[in-house]
């Protein structure tokens, strides 16, 4: 099956050609083209994601990534799309907050014809609305010109299949040893357990109760003055004051005072780290001027504090949940520092509970990921829509069906 798929989520604009085969658990995919724009410096500015900037960014990007990765995949036609009055019309009204993304769309069409592709994956939630509303609606567009179906994509679905994907010659198989699978989001935008009976089966059995993990990097960076997004920044610092300190360079005055671990004792599987920003913020205003060596001592202590949170909390979880296989997603596992804390945990534990890292690339955002849980929605027989169907983005969407809302557990 040739799955083209979009990622719009958040700041990351992307567009991926896959073709998936098999049938589970003997699923593979190639990726055929994939193009990628990080708006994240655009932003920085900002100090955060702001929501209209994102937007208009996907509208201008959209179109060119698309052309960028059927180029590479060679998919790309030389030819006209026609468009007739009733699909003008359609396009008209489907993006009409978003005219530049119209214009470069019936542009390309003048000179593309339609590719040979069976669906359109497409992220509809969670994740910044405007966002995603671009997404999903250029998804319905190109639907539409194309005559191919639609595939609804839950963002952290995605996030959980880039997890247990193994790439071997540019091949990607699913090598996850099975069910129950308990599944850790560690993202911008969620903190969440995940306990999955089957690929879209899923039940959250906790969730942060205020501030995303993600959302601590990227804060705590801004308190050390690291542009957004935050989280490799502080690693980055972290990582120096770790060797510093192995090779007796740093002295002992750098030594701070230890931060809080929130909620790492509490007899649940939720987390909250808006209480471990403060902490830094009142350690930064303490400190005063911060020295160099200082500012990685803080960095390394917020981490490592991170760390000892996201460990307590799975081990809490493997035994209220045993399963056999843990997954972890978003944006942070691409954290060296929290990968080596869960892979050392799983050698000391000898867990009967297998642990499956996203591979760096796919653990930030990106399409790859969006056509390969694509594909899994298509082979559990959830229908696809078609262009004249209804889609909404939905920015509080949720894995559990008893969740409509992220609401706090
Ligand atoms: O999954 P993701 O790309 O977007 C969302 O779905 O939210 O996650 C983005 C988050 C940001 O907060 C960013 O600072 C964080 O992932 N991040 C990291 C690292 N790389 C990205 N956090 C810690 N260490 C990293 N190396
Ligand atoms: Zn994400």
């Amino acid at each position: 099956m040739k799955i083209l798929a979009i990622e719009t989520s958040c700041d990351e604009t992307a567009v991926a050609l896959l073709e998936a085969e098999g049938t589970l658990p003997a699923v593979s995919f190639q990726v055929r083209g994939n193009a990628l724009y990080s708006q994240a410096e655009k932003h920085a500015a900002y100090g955060g994601v702001y929501p209209n900037l994102a937007k208009r960014e996907h509208s201008a990007n959209l179109v060119p990534l698309l052309d960028a990765a059927l180029t590479e995949a060679r998919w790309s036609v030389a030819d006209t799309t026609p468009i007739t009055e009733t699909q003008y019309t359609f396009l008209e009204e489907l993006l009409m907050r978003e005219p530049a993304l119209l214009a470069a769309l019936t542009g390309y069409c003048a000179t593309h014809g339609a590719p040979d592709i069976d669906a359109i994956a497409v992220t509809h939630g969670p994740g910044l609305e405007p966002a995603l509303w671009v997404g999903v609606n250029f998804a319905r567009a190109l639907a539409a010109l194309w005559d191919v179906p639609i595939i609804p994509v839950n963002h952290l679905e995605g996030h959980m299949v880039a997890s247990v994907v193994h790439e071997e010659e540019g091949v990607y198989s699913v090598v996850s040893p099975g069910f129950p699978m308990l599944g850790l989001i560690l993202s911008g935008g969620h903190t969440e357990f995940v306990l999955a009976k089957d690929w879209g089966s899923y039940q959250v059995v906790g969730a942060t109760r205020d501030d995303s993990i993600g959302e601590a990097f990227d804060k705590v960076a801004r308190l050390l003055g690291i542009p957004y997004p935050g989280g490799p920044g502080i690693s980055k610092l972290a990582a120096k004051h770790r060797s510093d300190s192995a090779t007796n360079m740093v002295q002992r005055a750098v030594s701070i005072p230890e931060l809080p671990r929130p909620m790492a004792t509490a007899d649940n599987l939720d987390f909250s780290f808006s209480g471990l920003k403060t902490a830094v913020l009142y350690l930064v205003r303490d400190l005063g001027e911060l020295t160099e060596p200082q500012r990685a001592a803080v960095a390394a202590e917020f981490e490592t504090a991170v760390g000892d949170v996201v460990v307590a909390k799975t081990k809490r979880a493997l035994v209220t949940h045993p399963a056999h296989t843990f997954v972890i997603g978003g944006g942070v596992t691409a954290n060296r520092y929290i990968r080596k804390r869960l892979q050392e945990l799983f050698e000391i534990e000898r867990y009967d509970t297998t642990l499956t890292l996203p591979a760096p690339d796919l653990s930030t955002d990106n399409a790859i990921m969006i056509g390969m849980a694509g594909y899994l929605v298509h082979l559990r027989g959830e229908p696809a829509l078609s262009w004249s169907d209804e889609l909404r983005a939905s920015g509080t969407l949720s894995v559990d069906p008893n969740r409509t809302r992220n609401e706090r557990l």
